[in-house]
């Protein structure tokens, strides 16, 4: 059984620890807040743990694994000290806010090989995702238009003059690195590393992105990819292969994939999180490098593609 803490009591975190006791590899030990309480009833809501309030006390507990769902500019900094001090790390999307960051953890991992980090990229485990993959790398693929735009249950309070973390610069947010980045996934998942990217974004007052369109280009064919938080789309998203036409419901939340009329695939998921937490205890019990190093690669070609998209956009952190 891998030892789990968690930093962040935000209700991400309680679903993965929902997915992680779900599948049998992960207990519960220990949670790390800023304050006591927010700890205390973090640990009443989902399993017995210790409580700690101070960084160096928590990693310094025997925990085998530590999640982190922080806000979106200190996930690379924890990571870091997370493996400094000897655990496995699984990072909430965006892993990170800068390339620099990426390098930072990419030569940490190379000096501790015996430890793995995974970005929480959810979708990317889920069996539809697969589906799209095996269609993507069998067919000619002559376009793609992606979406994924959601109305942030935070913007009402932004609209009031607040300033949530996820529309805040300082913390690294905004719709791009928020949600833009499943679809980033997709795409390189899907069809590779685009020769070029470039990114349209919609600024907020608060100097982060609202919402925005991404295109994407392959030589062959280009990749549209809209994005956003201050509205809902419930377009699908679509793969374009000569006459016939893939579709999702969704790019990020694939429940229904059809090609054509025909549908291919659909599943609900009650815990979206519990393929990838699966995945992560496979790879660290098992020591399953492989595992490991498709993860990562694919990480590092999704980040090299985010850094290019914000680099266009004058949109830096
Ligand atoms: N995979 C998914 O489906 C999914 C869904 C939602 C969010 N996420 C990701 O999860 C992460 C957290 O998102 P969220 O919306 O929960 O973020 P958030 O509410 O801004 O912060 C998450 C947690 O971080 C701590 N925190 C908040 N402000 C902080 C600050 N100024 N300094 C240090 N710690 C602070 C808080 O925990 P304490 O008060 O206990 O310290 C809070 O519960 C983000 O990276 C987001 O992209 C992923």
């Amino acid at each position: 059984m891998l030892k789990l803490g968690v930093i962040g009591t935000g209700w991400i975190t309680k679903q993965f620890v929902a997915a992680a006791r779900a599948t049998n590899a992960f207990e519960l030990t220990a949670v790390y807040s800023r304050h006591e309480e927010s700890a205390q009833s973090f640990i009443d809501q989902t399993a017995p743990a210790t409580a700690y309030t101070k960084m160096d006390d928590f990693l310094g507990s025997d925990v085998d694994v530590v999640y982190i769902a922080s806000p979106n500019s200190l996930h690379a900094s924890q990571a870091l000290a997370a493996l400094d001090a000897d655990k496995h790390v699984i990072v909430e999307k965006p892993l990170v806010a800068t390339a620099m960051e990426f390098e930072k953890l990419d030569e940490a991992l190379r000096k501790k090989p015996q430890l793995y980090l995974f970005e929480a990229a959810r979708h990317v485990y889920e069996h539809n995702f697969q589906v799209v993959n095996d269609f993507t790398h069998r067919q000619q693929i002559d376009g793609a238009t992606l979406t994924y735009m959601k109305y942030s249950s935070k913007y009402d309070a932004f609209l009031a003059g607040k300033l949530p973390n996820v529309f805040n610069p300082e913390f690294a947010g905004g719709a791009l690195m928020d949600l833009g980045i499943y679809l980033v996934y997709d795409a390189v998942a899907w069809f590779g590393v685009p020769d070029n990217a470039v990114y349209l974004p919609h600024f907020l007052k608060s100097g982060v992105d609202g919402d925005g369109v991404a295109r994407l280009d392959y030589g062959d064919f280009s990749v549209t990819l809209i994005t956003g938080k201050t509205t809902n789309s419930s377009l699908p998203s679509e793969i374009y292969s000569g006459r016939q036409t893939l579709t999702m419901d969704n790019a990020a939340e694939l429940e229904t994939i059809k090609l054509d009329d025909q549908v291919l695939s659909t599943e609900k998921l009650a815990n979206p999180m519990e393929a990838e937490a699966a995945y992560f205890a496979k790879a660290i019990t098992g020591q399953d490098r492989n595992a490991f190093d498709k993860a990562w690669q694919l990480a590092k070609e999704v980040h090299q593609v985010m850094s290019i998209l914000r680099t266009s956009a004058n949109l830096d952190f």
